[in-house]
């Protein structure tokens, strides 16, 4: 069995008793805020507990899962997990070890211990925020008591993951049995990791950074069928920083022949307008080509587009699964499955409503900010197929 197999394999029937007396165990800092991320955005979203707690003065501990070990658990009072999934409903890599742990022989019982699960994932993905459900679900088993329901959150995390932020503060007041002192100013007694929030806080989905290319230089050979390409951004003035092998968010956009394609198959007005999410709205084609994917299809996709069009074909499709649906999808990117079957009664707001969000492509960065502090080098595979004769 492989490391990810073994952690997700089911729990143990024994895991170690309980200690005698559970009540009397505590003894590290009174919160844990516990992160498992890959590609920083749960580490970030730690850090900013942890900021609230400073301004509370409540004693508390920062850890990186892969840092996270048993004694950790048995001494704090309060566990707040924030964790991503990837792979295909996968713990990330760092979060590998502390499953196991939490999931083998050696688990350690937690009836001392209030908890609360903040799941970071992406609803275009079958198994969304799997590995957050599964931590919610164990903790629990070993004893743990919820201080705060979970909260599962799509591409769009930031306003509930405040609002989970916001709860949990609340309800530590009564999980510590301490008065909470508002806005204190010297540093609370914590064991956070001392490390600056990462600049590229300052750069968000909604808020990129306009990188100009330096170079878009092909790396294979001109009669190679790959297409590998070395791209350098500059970066100059942005005060963003970076280390070699962060990842780089690239904000992508549809290509207009696409979206023109699609509409030309959709029975909507282009221009339609359609709401943005934060009261105004922006007509239809804009909308494809800067918010929604349109490209190949997924099995969560499939399945609302299924029941929003009550389509019995389609719904068969999905019920046999498998490789019959694998290659289905395989096959077809969004156009392809609107050609097939229409959008029945949807109006583009509903149609829109369907399709999972554009977003960001994550890039390793491969260059060093010690040698070039001023650009972001990238080595990017060119993808190109042919599927049903386009
Ligand atoms: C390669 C890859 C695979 C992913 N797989 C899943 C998945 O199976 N289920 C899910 O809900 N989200 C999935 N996601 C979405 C991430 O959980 C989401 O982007 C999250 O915000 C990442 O948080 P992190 O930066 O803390 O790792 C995946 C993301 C990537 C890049």
């Amino acid at each position: 069995m492989n490391n990810l197999a073994r952690a997700l394999a089911p729990a143990p029937e024994h895991p170690e008793p309980p200690p005698q007396n559970p009540a009397s165990t505590p003894t590290g800092p009174a919160v844990t805020v516990l992160f498992g991320s890959h590609t920083g955005n749960s580490e970030r979203l730690a850090r900013r507990i942890v900021e609230r707690l400073d301004a509370r003065a409540v004693p508390h501990q920062l850890l990186d899962m892969l840092e996270c070990r048993k004694t950790h658990l048995q001494e704090t009072k309060v566990l707040l997990v924030v964790v991503s999934t990837h792979g295909d409903g996968e713990p990330p890599e760092r979060a590998l070890p502390l499953s196991e742990l939490l999931n083998g022989r050696k688990a350690p019982r937690l009836e001392h211990v209030k908890f609360s699960v903040l799941a970071l994932g992406d609803s275009s993905y079958e198994k969304f925020c799997e590995t957050g459900r599964q931590f919610d679900a164990r903790l629990e088993a070993l004893g743990a008591v919820r201080l705060q329901p979970r909260t599962e959150c799509d591409v769009d995390f930031e306003a509930p993951a405040e609002r989970w932020m916001d709860s949990v503060i609340e309800r530590l007041e009564e999980a510590l049995g301490e008065p909470r002192v508002a806005g204190i100013s010297r540093p609370a007694p914590s064991r956070s990791t001392p490390k600056p929030a990462p600049a590229v806080d300052v750069y968000t989905r909604k808020n990129p950074l306009h990188a100009a290319v330096l170079i878009n230089q092909r790396l294979t050979a001109a009669g190679s069928s790959k297409d590998v390409r070395h791209i350098e951004l500059s970066i100059e003035g942005a005060n963003l920083h970076y280390e070699p092998g962060d990842a780089l968010g690239v904000v992508a956009r549809n290509p207009v022949g696409s979206v023109e394609a699609l509409l030309a198959a959709l029975p909507f007005d282009a221009q339609a307008p359609t709401d943005t999410g934060g009261g105004g709205t922006i007509p239809l084609r804009e909308a494809l080509i800067e918010r929604h994917d349109i490209g190949p299809v997924k099995a969560a996709f499939l399945k609302r587009y299924a029941r929003a069009i009550q389509s019995p074909d389609l719904a068969a499709l999905i019920d046999a699964g498998g490789t019959r649906l694998a290659a289905h999808m395989r096959e077809r990117h969004l156009l392809d499955v609107i050609a097939e079957h229409g959008v029945a009664r949807l109006g583009p707001q509903e149609f829109l409503a369907l399709l999972p969000p554009l977003t960001p492509r994550l890039y390793s960065i491969a260059s060093s900010p010690r040698a070039t502090p001023d650009e972001i080098h990238l080595t990017v595979g060119v993808v190109e197929y042919t599927a049903l004769q386009r």
